[in-house]
């Protein structure tokens, strides 16, 4: 098998080594990712270059991450034989494409993509934005191309990268005049993104608000117990809403019976279901989800030197293809060479 040429479609997504991943990273990515590991070529990116484009002043946080992404990867069961998992900063390629792509766009567009114009307001960035920060998606791009990715997974926030991603390609292609670069789609995930237990829009460890793969039967108790539900539903017998609970946001997330959530809901709009009926049935459904991949985790984590030896392998694994990619364009573009 292995000497024939791999023709799956090439995944390649990837998160910044920021801090360990959470529910809201499981439900929105990570479980298809292990799906489609079988269906594809899957390279998954530890994004630690990235994450110093906003996280400059703490270099320690991004570098101890990178082990503690990456045994979530593991945890949620990425297999290392189907999935190539590695180290953005370990990959040279990635910088060169970066440097040459930057070329090929102009600073206002990179200051139109509404990705980077809603995150330079969330960062209270105003006026000292960061160069790397704003130039990000042009690295992104590097990243996306450098791996011939044809099948982006990204949240939908992300989805204009891999638009700008898809300009940068067409450019390039064309001042060379043949395909060099493949183009790419952004796969969105069908469910919305999860929010945070206290109703804030996004689930962040740094909110205070997340449930993290590795959190006890307890950790995960008190979560519920805390949920945003509706603050006017005081009695059981009354009213409640559903509009913004987030214990029905979680439902719809994870509840596989359909009919029984739509059911809870009537009642939960008539009155007579009570928060902790309702949070009970969640949280039946989040401790035996949790259970395994909490064990998985904390097997892992007994063993870095193993997670460090997987990320190795595919980290040498990507070099020898982000070289390739660029050593095509270096010599399409007819520049320098030594040999
Ligand atoms: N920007 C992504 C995030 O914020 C991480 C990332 C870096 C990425 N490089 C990528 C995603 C390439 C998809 C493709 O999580």
């Amino acid at each position: 098998m292995s000497s024939l040429i791999d023709t799956r479609p090439v995944i390649l997504t990837g998160d910044r080594t920021t801090g360990p991943l959470h529910l809201g990273h499981y439900v929105g990515s990570l479980k298809s990712r292990v799906a489609l590991q079988h269906s594809h070529q899957q390279f998954l990116l530890l994004a630690d270059t990235q994450a110093l484009t906003d996280n400059a002043h703490d270099p320690e946080k991004v570098r101890r991450n990178v082990l503690e992404v990456a045994t979530d990867y593991l945890a949620v069961g990425i297999d290392p034989v189907l999935t190539t998992i590695c180290v953005q900063s370990a990959l040279p390629a990635l910088a060169e494409l970066t440097l040459l792509y930057l070329n090929f766009v102009t600073v206002s567009r990179l200051e139109r993509n509404p990705t980077i114009k809603t995150e330079i307001q969330l960062r209270g960035f105003e006026r000292d934005v960061p160069a790397g920060f704003l130039c990000y998606p042009v690295a992104q791009a590097a990243d996306i191309t450098a791996f011939k990715a044809t099948v982006v997974p990204v949240g939908e926030d992300q989805a204009p990268l891999i638009e700008q991603t898809n300009e940068i390609v067409r450019r390039l292609n064309r001042q060379i005049g043949r395909d060099v670069l493949v183009e790419a789609t952004a796969m969105v995930p069908s469910v919305g993104r999860l929010p945070g237990v206290d109703g804030k829009a996004k689930m962040s460890k740094s909110q205070g608000n997340a449930i993290s793969l590795s959190a006890s039967p307890g950790e995960i108790s008190d979560a519920v117990r805390r949920m945003y539900t509706d603050p006017d539903h005081l009695r059981v017998g009354d009213p409640g809403r559903v509009e913004g609970n987030v214990v029905f946001t979680y439902l719809d997330a994870f509840c596989k019976d359909r009919q029984l959530v739509d059911d809870m809901k009537a009642h939960y709009r008539r009155g007579g279901l009570g928060d902790v009926t309702l949070k009970r049935h969640l949280e039946d459904i989040l401790q035996p989800l949790l259970a395994p991949i909490r064990t998985r985790r904390a097997r892992y984590a007994a063993e870095p030197g193993y997670v460090m030896e997987v990320v190795r392998e595919g980290t040498r694994k990507a070099r020898e293809r982000t070289e390739s990619t660029l050593a095509e364009l270096r010599s399409a573009l007819g520049l320098f060479s030594l040999i």
